[in-house]
């Protein structure tokens, strides 16, 4: 989707940080945006400020983790704009705590809105982008967390963000027939409040146990990148149909070292005495 001018996105977790970083983005570009997320007062506040800059927006109370919550939000956007060609699955929570600390709500409030919060906006909107047949985008956020995990600490939210860039890998896929593409936004450390993430935490999670994995006595999240620079660098990607959206070229290093990991596990598989034993496809085989 090159030319977005003209054209409807639809954002979740608008309220605060990255997503409103791309609201303020796109509103700049020229479309119209319907904002979505679950804290109302500063939904409010957000939208005001679009529409004080020009904005031609609207907002909907949504969560995400709630696929009814979600379909409606989906009707009220069509309802008030008839189209919407981008979607951006943004919106985002963090916990923390070791894999057997946390406990079944930290676990249920995680896959919720980082993951299933993503399927449920892809349910309610491909369909709509297939039969408008006027192309479109979606834009899931991920993490760097969902590329190179291991971190201790932070099983529930590595794990959420690995499997949205598995199932933005597939829609991607998907859209070539479908006729629209796939991103998935991979975010290095920016400032915004997601280590604040429990004050939207449903009560049906019940209270939070676990502790956010975030020692703020460290390099502080203030340091990080500015949202409004990631806003901008997603549509700029949404232009150029990137499949991965980086912000933090930094990590090349990293992501080196994990691939080279990965392929020495490959190769040492290849010779390992129970494939070999077994004449298994591949043993022996140079697979660097
Ligand atoms: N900030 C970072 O350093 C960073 C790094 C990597 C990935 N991310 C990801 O970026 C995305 C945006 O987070 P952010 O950093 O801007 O944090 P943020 O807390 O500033 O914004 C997240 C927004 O999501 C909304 N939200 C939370 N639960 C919701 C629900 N159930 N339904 C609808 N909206 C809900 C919040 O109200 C908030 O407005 C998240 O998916 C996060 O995991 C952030």
């Amino acid at each position: 989707m090159e030319d977005l001018a003209g054209k409807v996105a639809f954002v979740t977790g608008a309220a605060s940080g990255i997503g409103r970083g791309i609201c303020r983005a796109a509103v700049q570009a020229g479309m119209k945006v319907m904002l979505a997320d679950i804290e109302a007062p500063v939904l409010e506040t957000v939208e005001a400020e679009l529409v004080a800059a020009g904005g031609d927006v609207g907002s909907v109370v949504c969560d995400v983790a709630d696929s009814d919550s979600v379909m409606a939000a989906a009707d009220a956007a069509l309802t008030q704009f008839g189209k919407v060609h981008l979607l951006c699955n943004n919106a985002g929570v963090t916990t923390g705590g070791l894999v057997e600390e946390c406990d079944a709500g930290d676990w249920d409030w995680t896959i919720g809105v980082n993951y299933l919060g993503v399927l449920h906006g892809c349910q309610a909107f491909v369909p709509h982008i297939k039969r408008q047949g006027e192309g479109g985008h979606i834009v899931n956020t991920s993490s760097m967390a969902g590329l190179l995990g291991g971190m201790a600490g932070w099983g529930p939210y590595n794990s959420t963000k690995f499997a949205v860039v598995g199932l933005t890998e597939v829609l991607r896929q998907e859209g070539r027939i479908g006729g629209f593409g796939a991103s998935v936004l991979c975010p290095g450390g920016v400032a915004t409040n997601i280590f604040d993430a429990p004050r939207n935490r449903p009560d049906r999670f019940g209270p939070q146990v676990s502790n956010v994995a975030y020692d703020n006595t460290g390099e502080g999240i203030e340091e990080a990148l500015n949202p409004d620079v990631v806003g901008r660098l997603v549509l700029e990607a949404v232009r150029n149909n990137r499949l991965y959206i980086f912000t933090d070229p930094r990590f090349q290093k990293l992501m080196v070292k994990k691939h080279e990991r990965m392929l020495d596990d490959l190769k040492w598989a290849a010779g390992s005495q129970a494939l070999v034993e077994a004449g298994a496809p591949g043993a022996f085989e140079e697979t660097a």
